[in-house]
């Protein structure tokens, strides 16, 4: 695992930027992976600016997300397919219909969970795939305790995650969905290559254990370790707690 310590969230950005621009220079249909929350927020300004800027195109790109939440209407702001419009792929030159991920509205959840799972291998499975990391060490949704050798499936998220996620939800705990569609451990491991952006100072314990922990179920993320490629750049402030 390579961890890379920058100031800010900005020069963060531009690395992880530069990794995919080299990818799609290479491979302009390569499949993206795509996370929801804060942390990757800079990096997508930053694609979104170079797309503007005539050096990077997604034309040609399928991506899929990591998570959604169980239950949302189709039109809620919140819903991860609506964010990731919003935030990215309305920006740049996906194609309509480039962006795939779990139907959280699906009447046979488990099905949607197959047919997820389905659509990443008849893809050719992912060549980049974005990530963040939540408080408790939880990526995706795959909060503590969740098995290593797990798929897509129905997760109930955490007390702690959906405290951290009402800031989405006008600060209204109860707001947050308390399920999820969530790729599993190992779906997120079959990605050939993990980036997974890390800031502030709520994230150096996840860090810590990330970095410098046994791999546990209990801090999901470590599973990391025993990915081929897989880079983690974090600020000074989430680097805090490394040796
Ligand atoms: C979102 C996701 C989550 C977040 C994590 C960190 O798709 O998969 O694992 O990456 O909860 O959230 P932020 O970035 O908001 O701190």
């Amino acid at each position: 695992m390579e961890v890379v310590i920058q100031p800010d969230a900005a020069a963060i950005a531009r690395l992880v930027a530069d990794e995919v621009q080299s990818l799609l220079a290479a491979r302009p249909d390569a499949v993206l992976g795509l996370a929801t929350g804060s942390s990757p927020l800079a990096v997508y300004d930053e694609l979104v600016r170079r797309y503007e800027a005539g050096v990077l195109s997604l034309a040609r790109v399928r991506a899929f997300m990591l998570d959604e939440y169980v239950g949302l209407p189709d039109d809620h702001p919140e819903r991860y397919r609506n964010v990731i419009e919003r935030e990215f792929a309305g920006r740049v030159d996906l194609p309509a219909g480039a962006v795939q991920g779990p139907d959280g509205n699906a009447e046979d959840l488990p099905a949607a969970c197959a047919a997820y799972e389905a659509a990443i291998a008849a893809a050719g499975g992912v060549d980049l795939q974005l990530l963040g990391i939540g408080s408790d060490g939880h990526i995706a949704f795959n909060e503590p305790g969740s098995s290593l050798a797990s798929r897509t499936r129905i997760k109930t998220l955490t007390s702690q995650t959906r405290r951290d996620n009402a800031r989405f939800f006008d600060g209204d705990v109860e707001a947050v969905p308390r399920h999820c569609l969530t790729q599993g451990l190992a779906t997120i491991m079959s990605a050939r290559h993990l980036v997974l952006v890390a800031t502030g100072a709520g994230k150096a314990e996840a860090v810590h254990h990330l970095v410098e922990g046994p791999v546990s179920a209990m801090w999901p993320a470590t599973i990391m370790q025993h990915h081929p490629r897989a880079t983690v750049l974090v600020d000074d402030a989430a680097a805090s707690r490394l040796q």
